[in-house]
């Protein structure tokens, strides 16, 4: 038997040596860049007054909607940030929404910056440095460009910054300045044990809108059957948009209903990064809407989670925790259910006197796929945000203290998720598979007509919407 040492002296004498050179040359170049890391750290003040001139600086601060660069445009590599955040749980933080290289080794990134910036009396801004972390987000699909968290420790009694720049280097001047969006009330000591199960505010995150994205009255059913089943607001992301839903999107905006965010992500999506940098918006998202809003659904505009038989969610999670207390459950998955739309309209749809009516989806498509997804393939998620971490698009990947809280599976029987697509794999084969016919939707005909129809009639002139064939205006 050999030990590492013999085995060692087994090898001819110049590998030995060339092992020996190896370790010595990779010592000396690890010490010297700590070394360098260290002295140029001492040579940045920790604290410094007045270094920007406030009224330059914050008409370009953001958080909402623009990307902004952390390294050099002539970098090797890009490196951009979106938004940042603060977060209460497990000590205090600042959470930056960033993009840059995937890599799954730790030892393969480079060490962020936090800039931290507060604002002092003279009208000045203060700022202090301290060590971040980036952590990827788990969804990357081997594309060399991910969606990161980059946490920024806050101690114990530290003031909530008014700003962050995140930093490669920390002796280069920040490239960026994001505002640090709070949503938690300072001072208040969180718990998640104080949390309420029940659905008190509820909003809807959507992944980037892109491909010129114009249906119109997709979108105007999405949004309005989801007001009518208990959501008070819905965050999008606006990559591209076509001009009558764009004209729809503004009109609901100056509501209050809706919050648009400019997502002009400068990576090539498919090829660079996955679907335009999705789940970097569903991570903004999440954070976003965190001590907000008690329940956040995360969909896409052809996706409906619909309860079998409560008219809404209040009335669907109030059960849920009847049934299965609740209060210790952090996110819900929902079976996915293919309604596809090669299937025919149901038969029912004739028979409408509404023109428009004839066009509503949930309406039209009621036949579904009998076999549903087990829950991680294609289900789709309703969370509190409070409780969740990471969001992925169909399971969570990091939550809060997952030994005492928990995920639940719903079962089919209280709600599944009505995806309305074609073929997923092309061609019309899917709709062999064996079929049924669930109208569940149907509970919302009235409402949903009334609602989608008063939008359309209202917004019809401005927004140049399609005539609807048969229909009586413009008259
Ligand atoms: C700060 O910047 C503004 C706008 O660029 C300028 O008008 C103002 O004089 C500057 N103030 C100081 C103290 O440099
Ligand atoms: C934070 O403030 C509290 C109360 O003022 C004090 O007791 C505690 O020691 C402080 N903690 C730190 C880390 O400064
Ligand atoms: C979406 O982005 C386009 C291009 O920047 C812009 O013209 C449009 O106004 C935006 N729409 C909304 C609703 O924010």
């Amino acid at each position: 038997m050999l030990g590492p040492l013999g085995r060692f002296l087994k090898f001819p004498f110049f590998v030995r040596l060339l092992l020996v050179l190896l370790v010595l040359q990779l010592t000396f170049y690890f010490s010297t860049r700590k070394y360098a890391l260290k002295t140029r750290m001492k040579s940045v003040a920790q604290t410094q007054t007045h270094i920007l001139n406030k009224t330059m600086v914050i008409p370009a601060l953001a958080s909402e909607g623009s990307w902004q660069t952390v390294v050099p445009e002539n970098s090797q590599h890009k490196y951009l940030v979106f938004s940042a955040f603060l977060d209460v749980r497990n000590g205090r933080s600042i959470r930056i929404i960033a993009v840059t290289k995937t890599s799954t080794r730790k030892k393969g990134l480079v060490k962020p910056w936090c800039k931290l910036w507060y604002e002092t009396p003279e009208s000045g801004l203060n700022s202090k440095l301290v060590e971040g972390e980036l952590k990827i987000i788990q969804e990357h699909w081997q594309l060399p460009y991910s969606p990161y968290y980059v946490t920024c420790p806050l101690s114990e009694n530290e003031s909530i910054p008014l700003m962050v720049s995140l930093l490669n280097d920390p002796a280069e001047e920040p490239l960026n300045m994001l505002k640090v969006i709070s949503n938690y009330p300072e001072g208040k000591k969180w718990d998640a044990n104080e949390l309420e199960p029940d659905v008190k505010k509820m909003a809807v995150c959507v992944k980037p809108l892109h491909y010129d994205y114009n249906k119109e009255l997709e979108f105007l059913e999405f949004i309005e059957l989801h007001r009518i089943m208990g959501a008070d607001h819905f965050i999008l992301y606006n990559h591209t948009v076509g001009p009558q839903v764009n004209c729809l999107l503004k009109k609901y905006q100056q509501q209050g209903i809706v919050t648009v965010l400019p997502w002009e992500l400068p990576i090539q999506s498919q090829k660079d990064i996955r679907t335009e940098g999705i789940f970097a918006s569903l991570n903004d998202c999440l954070f976003r809407t965190m001590y907000k809003f008690s329940h956040v659904i995360f969909l896409d505009f052809d996706e409906f989670i619909i309860p079998t038989n409560h008219y809404n969610y209040r009335e669907l999670f109030r059960y849920l925790h009847e049934k299965y207390n609740n209060k210790k459950t952090s996110w819900f998955s929902f079976k996915n259910a293919f309604f596809y739309r090669q299937w025919p309209d149901d038969p029912a749809v004739q028979e409408f006197e509404d023109p428009l009516e004839k066009q509503l989806l949930a309406l039209r498509k009621t036949t579904r796929m009998v076999k549903l997804h087990a829950h991680g393939t294609r289900s789709k998620l309703i969370v509190r945000p409070d409780l969740v971490d990471m969001v992925g698009n169909h399971i969570i990947w990091a939550y809060y203290n997952h030994k005492v809280f928990r995920k639940m599976d719903v079962a089919p029987e209280d709600a599944i998720l009505h995806h309305y697509r074609i073929c997923e794999f092309g061609g019309n084969d899917c709709v062999k598979h064996p079929s049924t016919v669930d109208r569940s939707a149907y509970r919302y005909r009235d409402a949903l007509l009334k609602a989608v129809k008063t939008r359309h009639e209202d917004h019809f002139d401005e927004c140049q919407l399609s005539k609807i064939e048969g229909s009586k205006y413009p008259s």
